[in-house]
This record gives C-alpha cells, sequence and structure tokens, in this order.
C-alpha cells in the first residue's frame, strides 16, 4: 500500500467527525482557511467548497497528493510547517490532523498556528491517544499495537499528548475551549487499521518487533465476526484567539 492509499484511509475512516466539528464552528462564505499537512486534500477542498467567497491554503511538506485544480479559491503550498511562516492575522481557522503529535516542536506549533489566526478566528488541532497496547482483547493486536507504538515513538511522535490537548489550548490563551473525542475502529465495518498495519508492517518486521507469523495471525483474525477492538482514539480540541486580539 502506498501513501496516497493511506492518506485516503485516513479520510474516509475520520471525515465525517472532522466536517462535523468544522460545521459547527460555524464557517462562513468569505472565511479564509489554513489547512495544515493536509494529506491528500478532502478537507481543504471541504474548506474551499464551504466557503467559497474565501481562500483555502493547504499546506504539506510533500504536495504530491493535493490537487490544486479542485477550486479556484485554493492554493496549494508546499512547506515545513515546523520552519515555515504564514502571515499574521490572516486566516478565519486554522487546521491539523494527525499533524502536530509527529512534530517535535508541536506545542510551540499551538503558539505559533495562533500568530496565523485573525483575532476570533478557530484553531482546530486532531490527534490520536492510543491507548495501552496490552489492554486489547486480543493477543497478536497487543503484539502488533505494541510494535506500531514503538515505531511511532522511535520516529519521535507522540501519540499520547492528544490527551493535553485541552489544556495546552487554555494555557496558550484560546477562548471557548472545548473538544470531542473519535472512537478508532479495528475489525467490523469501518475498520481503517488493517490497511495502517499493512502499510507499517515492513519497517515492523525490518525492526524485530513483529514476526510474518503475527502478521498473518492478524489477517486471519480480521474474518472473526468477535474481532472488534479500539485501538485509539481521535481527540478533537477547538478554541478562539481572544476576539480583541
Ligand atoms: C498522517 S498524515 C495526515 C494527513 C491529513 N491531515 C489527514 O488527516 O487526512 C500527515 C501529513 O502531514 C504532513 N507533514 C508532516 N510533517 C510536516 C511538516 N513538517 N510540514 C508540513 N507537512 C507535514 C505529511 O506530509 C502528511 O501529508
Amino acid at each position: 500500500m502506498g501513501e496516497r492509499e493511506r492518506l485516503e484511509a485516513i479520510q474516509r475512516a475520520v471525515d465525517g467527525h472532522t466536517t462535523g466539528v468544522l460545521e459547527a464552528r460555524r464557517p462562513q462564505a468569505s472565511w479564509d482557511c489554513l489547512e495544515l499537512g493536509a494529506g491528500a486534500g478532502s478537507i481543504a477542498y471541504w474548506l474551499a467548497g464551504r466557503c467559497p467567497d474565501g481562500r483555502t491554503v493547504a499546506v504539506d511538506r510533500n504536495t504530491a497528493h493535493l490537487d490544486p485544480a479542485r477550486a479556484a479559491n485554493l492554493a496549494v503550498v508546499q512547506a515545513d510547517i515546523t520552519a515555515d511562516d504564514f502571515e499574521p492575522g490572516r486566516f478565519d481557522l486554522v487546521h491539523a490532523r494527525y499533524v502536530f503529535c509527529h512534530l517535535a516542536n508541536r506545542r510551540e506549533l499551538v503558539t505559533r498556528a495562533l500568530t496565523w489566526l485573525k483575532p476570533g478566528g478557530w484553531l482546530v488541532v486532531e490527534d490520536p491517544y492510543h491507548l495501552p497496547a496490552e489492554t486489547s482483547p486480543f493477543p497478536v493486536v497487543r503484539r502488533i499495537m505494541a510494535a506500531y507504538q514503538q515505531h511511532y515513538r522511535d520516529l519521535g511522535s507522540d501519540i499520547t499528548w492528544a490527551r493535553g490537548l485541552p489544556a495546552v489550548f487554555a494555557r496558550a490563551g484560546l477562548a471557548d475551549v472545548d473538544y470531542a473525542g473519535l472512537l478508532g475502529r479495528m475489525g467490523g465495518p469501518g475498520d481503517r487499521w488493517a490497511e495502517l498495519i499493512r502499510r507499517a508492517a515492513p519497517d515492523l518486521v525490518a525492526a524485530g518487533t513483529v514476526t510474518a507469523d503475527d502478521l498473518a495471525e492478524f489477517e486471519a483474525l480480521r474474518t472473526d465476526p468477535a474481532f472488534l477492538d479500539i485501538p485509539q482514539i481521535t481527540v478533537c480540541a477547538w478554541g478562539r484567539s481572544q476576539p480583541g486580539g
């Protein structure tokens, strides 16, 4: 499975929840929106359509999966959000999903993202909170998720920082801070985890944390109607920059 398929699997699993949260922020047709780490673009395209009189900027360090022709009011920008800056006070909405947790300066990024907002503009950040692998009811899932979580820790990701997002937002001075969660689904309808595990499998096998037998056992388990598990929770936090600026 390639990167595009991975990004599309994420979109299929989470877009409904994300657009619900964004819709509840009552976007106006004139809003300018910034989508950080836009991936394969579904949320940037949604924002461009939802705010047709404003401009949506979709940023990613890898823009190969983004199509600037999708909307006349959409700009695709290749940038590294840990280093590159955007126009201060420019955006009504800044959104990032499954990006900050992977970046070393994630807390500082919340502060920087605030500077890109207009007074009263919304910051919405979503990241995963992984449940302890050893609490899975399925032994093979315990082994595979322990390896998967270690893989991301080794890459510098923090797969539990999402729990603190509301507090990070409040401490950064955001107003109207609130949050919601989406339970991950492994097994059964709506499972996106088989695709994510397949994608990570070569790295996990190379690291020696998972065996080919583990992966075969996992695939076999997927045919069991009782295979239903919750590997993580997506925490979605939002808040607005102080209306007075
Ligand atoms: C897990 S994907 C999530 C994509 C999309 N936000 C979604 O949820 O569908 C993370 C995305 O962030 C991008 N990314 C990671 N680090 C970045 C950085 N420093 N600057 C810009 N984009 C980055 C990756 O290229 C990738 O497209």
